[in-house]
């Protein structure tokens, strides 16, 4: 490893979840959307497709931009795109946080994160969530080496979400950016979107692998005021979505009635998943995305992963050191998720 910077070398990496190759399982480990895309992503990737890839794409991706400015009601200029909201997490922390220099994230969350900051050499500080899954008064310290705030709004894996006006609070505090990572706010009863207006600190990432059932396209953005979006463009790959992502997702963020009927299907499905999951005995905790946080007070849950993997259905086994595990279930089709629940009503 000599090769390589300390930093790299030390790190152990961002570990993706599972993705078998074989369709035969009942995937509820990524919080992939189970249904098919908006057709109307298909027949715009046909027709790119149909143009030809000679050419390298618009390298700011001005048609999707104007399309989500339009539904968001920001101009384009307040809107940087991204090879998946991952690629957007990276440029936005390779942009603001350098070696030695100090990022934040709440605890139990997403983990890639801390990956970022590694990548970076910085350092990276995990406060806990309060057990009713709230934010603790250290979440709104100071400090000169803090750098960026990451608050995943709803969170993963519980699913819970910190309401707007305490956000609003939270950014006027600190003293860096905050970046809210709304990758599951289409899922959620409100968001922050209106708040990148009222306060240059806070910053909106959203993505859409989830909501988009765009997941294997790759798309995803940030909204923050435009003079920070400027200096975001300067850190990110010259040609970082590609035609047919560009397409596609244009197209996606056309189709508000396909997002529309796909969420009300969601949320619906979430419902019964929980309530039909907490008559098992698990303390699931209400949810705003498309995933249910499932820990079991009574008995461990690895065991009842281990089953339902040997049964073809793949659930998300979590375990946080200091907080505790439980099961991150996906919301997929109906069927899959009576089969999840038809197979957890053996175990317990
Ligand atoms: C909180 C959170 N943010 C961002 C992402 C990344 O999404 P994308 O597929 O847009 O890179 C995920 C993916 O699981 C996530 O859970």
């Amino acid at each position: 490893m000599r090769y390589f910077r300390p930093e790299i070398a030390a790190m152990a990496g961002y570990t993706p979840g599972e993705q078998p190759e074989t369709a035969d399982v009942i995937k509820l480990n990524t919080n992939e959307n189970p249904y098919r895309c908006s057709p109307a992503v298909d027949e715009a990737i046909g027709e790119a497709v149909a143009r030809g890839l000679n050419k390298y794409p618009d390298p700011t991706a001005g048609a999707f931009r104007r399309q989500a400015a339009e539904v968001l009601g920001v101009g384009p200029e307040w809107i940087l795109c991204g090879n998946g909201s991952d690629d957007v997490l990276t440029i936005v922390t390779r942009a603001l946080v350098g070696a030695g220099q100090l990022l934040r994230l709440p605890y139990p969350s997403y983990v890639l994160y801390t990956t970022l900051a590694e990548i970076q050499g910085a350092r990276s500080e995990q406060v806990h969530f309060q057990p009713d899954w709230s934010l603790p008064e250290a979440f709104a310290a100071g400090g000169p080496e803090l750098k960026l705030v990451f608050l995943p709004n709803p969170n993963s894996p519980s699913g819970t979400m910190v309401p707007p006006d305490a956000i609003l609070r939270l950014a006027e505090r600190l003293p860096c950016p905050l970046l809210v990572d709304e990758a599951y706010a289409d899922f959620a009863e409100t968001n922050c979107m209106s708040l990148v207006r009222q306060c240059e600190r806070v910053m909106v990432s959203r993505s859409l692998s989830k909501s988009y059932a765009l997941a294997g396209l790759r798309f995803g953005y940030l909204v923050a005021q435009p003079h920070l979006i400027a200096e975001f463009a300067k850190v990110k790959d010259s040609y970082n979505c590609d035609t047919l992502a560009i397409a596609g997702a244009t197209a996606a963020l056309a189709d508000q009635a396909w997002l529309a009927q796909n969420r009300a299907h969601i949320v619906a499905t979430r419902q019964r998943l929980t309530s039909d999951a907490r008559r098992l005995g698990f303390e699931t905790v209400d949810s705003q995305a498309n995933f249910t946080w499932n820990p079991h007070p009574e008995q461990p849950v690895k065991p009842m992963f281990d089953e339902l993997r040997r049964r073809g259905i793949l659930v998300r086994y979590m375990d946080y050191p200091g907080w505790g595990d439980g099961l991150r279930i996906t919301v997929g089709t109906d069927d899959h998720i009576d089969a999840c629940l038809d197979a957890l009503a053996r175990m317990v």
